[in-house]
């Protein structure tokens, strides 16, 4: 028996009658940019978050960028932010012209360490991105009280971390935005690309709102640029369905979490995650700390277990980044997550006879 990292069939196979209802829906009304499935996911998800409102767009990645215009973030300016995530934060500061400043990362929870980012703050700052890793919250507590005593905005990459919670209050509702994606392999995924924006501040919603149609305003009349940045109807028809079972797939996430943890915990040589006392992660992914991880992912991997590494090269030394001068050695934590972490199999539809396997062979593994 070999055990998938992910398998969306799963999915498909359960709920897939539902789904195919929902996109026939669409065809028939022929209605594919905007409409009332868009409309009524924005409500809904607002709702969920507990924001006033909700931006559809067409990316995660797409979320960030909106953001940054939206709050006029540009050339000359600094954006705070982890050195240890996906790029796409990175790449949206940088596509505004802006200069991405990282401060390490918390060992324990793989978050930016709020603890260091009074010190990188300049004249030039104007905001932090706090990307929720893995599901689980930053200290937003902490990011909150920085933010507000040196004026900047804070915009939340709440991808991989939507229904996540930091003292009682779900994660998109801190920040000055909140950003989610809807990827596929997200814990609510569509059939596509899509993502939305989370705002309480009605004029700045309008603004984005406004980007996200060529900046026009009324239409044909353009006031700025923006791009084309939209939520499909049929994403969102898809995902209005989905989002039926977004807490009971959260809820089984963590269920494989708790049964990993108590598994691991007598494994030496294993490191488990540790979510914070105030945080209720969504574990997006499940990331252990392993010694030798390349070795170990590849036994494992001859053993039929899938795994894969989030991330193995940090941000400060990508080459697209080398014009910032930063080097291996400047963010030895992250560094070290990066030769360290291997995420497991924790997609919900996971049987219980496949977790016992990932567990038995990770002993075998690492305890050999
Ligand atoms: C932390 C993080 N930020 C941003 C993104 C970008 O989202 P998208 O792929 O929808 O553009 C992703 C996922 O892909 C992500 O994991």
């Amino acid at each position: 028996m070999s055990v998938p990292f992910f398998d969306l069939t799963r999915q498909y196979e359960a709920i897939g009658d539902e789904i195919d209802e929902a996109m026939a829906d669409v065809m028939a009304s022929q209605w594919f940019i905007g409409g009332p499935h868009v409309a009524d996911l924005e409500k809904q998800l607002a709702a969920r978050v507990g924001c006033a409102e909700a931006i559809g767009v067409s990316s995660g990645t797409d979320a960030l960028l909106v953001s940054l215009m939206a709050l006029d973030i540009g050339p000359g300016d600094e954006v705070i932010t982890t050195p240890f995530t996906f790029f796409s934060p990175i790449g949206s500061i940088l596509r505004r012209g802006a200069r991405p400043v990282f401060v390490d990362i918390d060992e324990a929870t793989f978050n930016l360490d709020a603890g260091q980012l009074q010190e990188a703050i300049t004249e030039r700052t104007r905001a932090i991105l706090p990307v929720h890793l893995f599901g689980q919250p930053c200290d937003m507590t902490a990011i909150g009280e920085v933010a507000a005593a040196n004026d900047l905005a804070v915009i939340e990459d709440m991808a991989q971390a939507l229904d996540a919670e930091h003292d009682g209050r779900p994660v998109g509702s801190f920040g000055t935005t909140g950003c989610v994606s809807f990827f596929p392999t997200k814990n609510l995924g569509a059939g596509g690309d899509g993502g939305m924006v989370f705002c309480d501040d009605e004029a700045l919603a309008a603004r984005i709102r406004r980007i996200c149609r060529h900046g026009a305003e009324p239409k044909y009349h353009h006031v700025e640029v923006g791009g084309n940045f939209r939520l499909d109807a049929i994403q969102a028809a898809i995902l209005k369905t989905k989002l039926h079972y977004l807490q009971q797939w959260n809820d089984a996430r963590r269920g494989h979490a708790a049964f990993y943890d108590e598994a691991f915990a007598d494994i030496e040589g294993v490191t488990t995650p540790m979510i914070g006392p105030k945080n209720r992660s969504v574990f997006n992914q499940y990331t252990i700390r392993v010694d030798d991880r390349d070795a170990v992912r590849q036994r494992l991997s001859e053993e039929g277990i899938g795994t894969n590494l989030y991330y193995p090269e940090p941000l400060h030394t990508q080459p697209a980044l080398g014009f910032l001068d930063t080097q291996m050695g400047d963010f030895p934590i992250a560094e070290r997550a990066c030769r360290q972490v291997l995420s497991l199999p924790v997609f919900p539809e996971l049987r219980d006879e496949e977790r016992q396997k990932v567990v038995q062979k990770v002993d075998e593994v690492v305890g050999s």
